[in-house]
């Protein structure tokens, strides 16, 4: 398909360039650097109003934060002085917003008209109208494919095998979407080149069967192809004929996927990052697992946080908001990391979808121009669900000589019929962000917690398709806006083409035992692992 007409991206300043900038610094150095949550919330009675609010279904408290209004003001007169907002104007209308690969970036098109029958009103943007055409008319095949194979009873194992962005989104929201899916299928999901996962999988499974999601955007990269040759290899050995029925490919490459010999492919295009490719073809396990309705609600909840983020004011507007937070606490407290703690096991890929969202896309060291940023960028973005992480790593974020701020999630309406495993769990949720902030005195001594620690705390009234779909646009959108202030391109991840490159030379000389041209460390390894 041709590139939609490529709206410019508009001129802006860097963060670091505007006044804003400068008066953040000074605030930082004055009040900023001491706020104190506790008298914070003595002297405003409207400061959890004031730092909360709802969004798409997503309900936020910001008010644990190390912020107080005067520094709220500055970096929103941040925001504006970047042209955040002409930016993601431009995003929306079909701007090549990812320059260095000369492409749009639209996979919030993916989401519109979420409804399953096609008859809504066209409400895209309509210079991007022919991209949408053909959106809505994959979307449709798609979905009738998912909900044939639901009905389809000879089949009750999927494999999706991808990896990065082909994995983790759809692996997180099967997981996440447990309790909607479909009683009579198994959902497996195969990344990694290590053998052991492929075969881990397959030894439970009978070709006959067995239906092999082979998820890539590329349909080049090493481990997914290595996986999928496998499985082929398996499914004849085992007695399978009909490729085409039990192998279907997702991709941008649809001629590779016939190379691969597999006929039917669900197809999706360069403007859609992998790591934002869920709501694509890529999304089809996910589709197969909850049906066709209910994945349509996940990108009419996606859609919601769309309009949200396009129509809001800045004040109001969360991924905005949630954005700006994360640059004062990178560029002026320095804080390293974030922690995404999910109070819902349902969301236990949660975490390592946001790693890939956030650092894939911002772990960046230059600006759009290619100049050396002069601040950090990208924070490690790391956690486990709650209460597991309690017992775990949380003494670190409690009395550890870091400050790291944390990101509650938690669900009001439980999917499990065991009240009262959930009131425990809210109750944790409620009581480690207050211990964080309250902090105990003990004079210095083992059991002193030293409190003031950030946090924020999400709510969803319930896991649903919907609600998903909203927290994850509201991640998307946040990752953009850090990267809009930051003034790099969010949109390409060139550090991950070295390693595969050298990975390519390393293979044959496992086998050849040849050390020539290698660093001594490198050469010393190699031949500790030829053995022999
Ligand atoms: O290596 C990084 C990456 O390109 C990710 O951005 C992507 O999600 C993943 O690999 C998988 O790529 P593909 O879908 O093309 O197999």
């Amino acid at each position: 398909m041709t590139p939609p007409v490529a709206a410019l991206l508009p001129e802006r300043p860097r963060c670091d360039e505007t006044p804003a900038w400068a008066a953040l610094q000074r605030h930082f150095n004055g009040a900023g650097r001491r706020f104190e949550l506790l008298p914070a919330f003595a002297a405003d009675g409207e400061r959890f109003a004031h730092f909360s609010q709802d969004a798409a279904g997503v309900f936020a408290d910001l008010s644990k934060n190390l912020i107080d209004r005067d520094g709220e003001v500055l970096l929103l007169q941040l925001a504006r002085e970047c042209g955040v907002e002409a930016h993601r104007d431009a995003l929306f209308a079909g701007a090549l917003a990812n320059p260095t690969e000369n492409r749009s970036v639209m996979h919030f098109l993916l989401r519109n008209r979420p409804q399953v029958s096609a008859n809504a009103e066209y409400d895209a943007p309509e210079n991007v109208a022919p991209e949408f055409e053909a959106v809505l008319a994959e979307r449709g095949r798609m979905l009738a494919f998912a909900e044939a194979v639901r009905a389809d009873d000879g089949i009750t194992d999927i494999v999706n095998i991808g990896i990065g962005g082909s994995d983790l989104g759809p692996q997180m929201a099967v997981l996440a979407l447990d309790a909607f899916a479909h009683p009579g299928k198994r959902f497996h999901f195969v990344s990694n080149v290590d053998g052991d996962e492929l075969a881990g999988v397959l030894k439970r499974l009978e070709p006959r069967r067995t239906l092999f999601l082979v998820a890539s955007k590329t349909f080049t990269t090493l481990e997914t192809m290595a996986n999928a040759q496998s499985a082929k290899a398996w499914f004849t050995a085992g007695g399978g004929t009909d490729v085409a029925r039990h192998f279907v490919a997702l991709s941008t490459n649809v001629e590779a996927t016939r190379e691969f010999g597999i006929t039917t492919s669900f197809a999706f295009w360069d403007w859609v990052g992998g790591r934002y490719s869920l709501w694509s073809a890529i999304g089809l396990v996910l589709a197969i697992a909850v049906g066709a309705e209910r994945f349509c609600e996940l990108l009419a909840g996606a859609h919601e946080m769309d309009g949200h983020f396009r129509s809001a004011p800045l004040e109001t507007n969360l991924p905005v908001r949630l954005a700006l937070l994360d640059v004062w606490y990178r560029n002026f407290f320095g804080f390293g990391s974030r922690c995404v703690s999910p109070y819902s096991s349902a969301l236990r890929r949660l975490p390592a979808y946001l790693q890939q969202l956030e650092m894939e896309s911002n772990g960046k060291r230059v600006d759009l121009r290619g100049r050396p940023l002069p601040f950090a960028t990208a924070p490690v973005v790391w956690g486990e669900p709650g209460t597991n992480g309690q017992h775990a790593y949380f003494q670190m974020l409690h009395q550890g000589t870091s400050v790291v701020p944390v990101e509650f999630i938690a669900v009001r309406q439980p999917a499990h019929g065991l009240p009262g495993h959930h009131t425990a769990l809210l109750a944790n949720a409620l009581a480690q962000a207050n211990a964080l902030m309250i902090g105990k005195a003990d004079a210095g001594g083992h059991r002193d917690f030293p409190g003031n620690r950030p946090s924020s705390f999400f709510i969803l009234d319930a896991l649903t398709p919907r609600t998903l779909g909203a927290l994850l646009a509201l991640y998307e959108h946040r990752v953009f806006v850090m990267g809009s202030l930051w003034g790099l391109n969010s949109f390409d991840q060139f550090g991950v083409e070295l390693g595969k490159v050298l990975a390519k030379d390393i293979a044959p000389r496992l086998a050849s035992g040849d050390t020539h041209g290698v660093d001594p460390s490198t050469a010393g390894l190699l031949s500790r692992l030829k053995g022999g």
